[in-house]
């Protein structure tokens, strides 16, 4: 929706404010609304012709709290007032923490309103963000300290397998050798997103999903169905592909290991699906338009012990899994600005992509 341009003498003033995903009113203390920014326009789904220059507790299903919260506020009872309300708009209302403060202005007070689910939200978006950043250091970090002595390891047996002759004894050597050289290509992977310089160009996602779709379809060539779903109208944006194929391989592998039974019976789905998301709130960030991009499958879903830790390094529940696809699939979707999320139940796993799109 695009902003109504401002009548009010004032509007130069608040203009910042419709930057910012908080829904934000700046309001005269009786209780008439003289600013509505952007997010708030959007959140009750009118224009801010319709808001400014009406009671702000119109908005709201219990009109009184507000009201009262306004008159304290110009009585100077408090510097700044919270509680917890709904907010009137089509369809459901919306549950919102409101906080009223003065401003410094006289006879005004900026009404700053929370959705509560997005609150949450933010919360824990926020702080997978920061685990990602946080394991990312670790994980170079320790990679970096595993390399240096394993070449030094590797090359020692190779020297002692030239001096020994008993056939038994090398045996020995050839399993040092042998896991040295797994350790080094396990560190080798935890290291290759950090060694390979960003290669950015322009994205178009459907080559990204075609890719990955001809190669899972090569290798589960049997009882898997892996339909599309995209919405063409998805514009190019400056991006890695090539980091893209690798995330979005990672998790459609996940989903196809995941189906191996169903495929058995012949039924596994796997769907592709992009969409364009619009004002959508994530990273602490607020964005026009984004690309989705869900995985879905109809396997039997993370399993519930590791659920909330997938896209930790080295977490797996599978025999023989490295647990690194979904934190390198997270890195590489980081590096584009944008999030994986998961929402997974027996029968139906979605990892969601989110990137911001121009
Ligand atoms: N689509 C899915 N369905 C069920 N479980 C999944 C799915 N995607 C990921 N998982 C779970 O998450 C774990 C971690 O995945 P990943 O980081 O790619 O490591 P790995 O595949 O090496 O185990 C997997 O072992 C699996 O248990
Ligand atoms: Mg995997």
């Amino acid at each position: 929706m695009t902003a109504a341009p401002h009548t009010h003498p004032q509007a130069q003033r608040f203009a910042a404010f419709d930057l910012l995903a908080t829904l934000v009113a700046v309001v005269r203390t009786d209780g008439v609304v003289l600013f509505a920014n952007a997010a708030l326009e959007d959140a009750l789904g009118t224009s801010r012709r319709m808001i400014e220059g009406a009671p702000l507790s119109d908005c709201f299903t219990e009109p009184l709290i507000m009201q009262g919260a306004l008159e304290g506020a110009g009585s100077n009872e408090f510097a700044a007032l919270r509680y917890d309300a709904w907010l009137k708009r089509p369809g459901e209302p919306l549950p919102v923490h409101v906080v009223v403060a003065q401003s410094d202005q006289p006879g005004q007070a900026i009404v700053e309103l929370l959705p509560l689910e997005q609150q949450a939200k933010q919360d824990r978006e926020e702080r997978l963000m920061e685990r990602a950043q946080a394991n990312k250091e670790l994980i170079r970090n320790l990679a970096h300290e595993i390399k240096n002595p394993l070449g030094g390891i590797r090359g020692a047996a190779q020297l002692l397998q030239m001096e020994i002759e008993s056939r038994e004894l090398t045996e020995y050597t050839q399993v040092i050798i042998r896991e040295a050289d797994r350790l080094q290509s396990l560190v080798d992977r935890l290291l290759a997103p950090h060694r390979r310089p960003h290669q950015v160009g322009d994205v178009n996602i459907h080559e990204v999903c075609e890719r990955v779709r001809s190669l899972i379809l090569a290798e589960f060539p049997k009882g898997l169905k892996l339909s599309r779903d995209y919405d063409t109208s998805i514009p190019e944006f400056r991006g890695d592909s090539e980091q893209l194929i690798q995330a979005v391989l990672n998790i459609a592998h996940n989903a196809a290991q995941a189906l191996v039974d169903r495929m058995a019976a012949g039924d596994a789905q796997i769907t592709l699906r992009t969409r364009i998301a619009r004002q959508v709130t994530f990273g602490k960030q607020r964005y026009r338009l984004a690309l989705e991009l869900h995985v879905i499958d109809n396997g039997p879903g993370v399993p519930e012990p590791i659920k909330d830790r997938i896209f930790y390094p080295l977490v797996s529940g599978r025999d023989g899994g490295s647990g690194l696809g979904l934190t390198l699939a997270q890195n590489f979707v980081q590096q584009h600005h944008g999030l994986i999320e998961c929402d997974s139940a027996p029968g139906r796993t979605d990892f969601k992509i989110l990137i911001p799109l121009p």
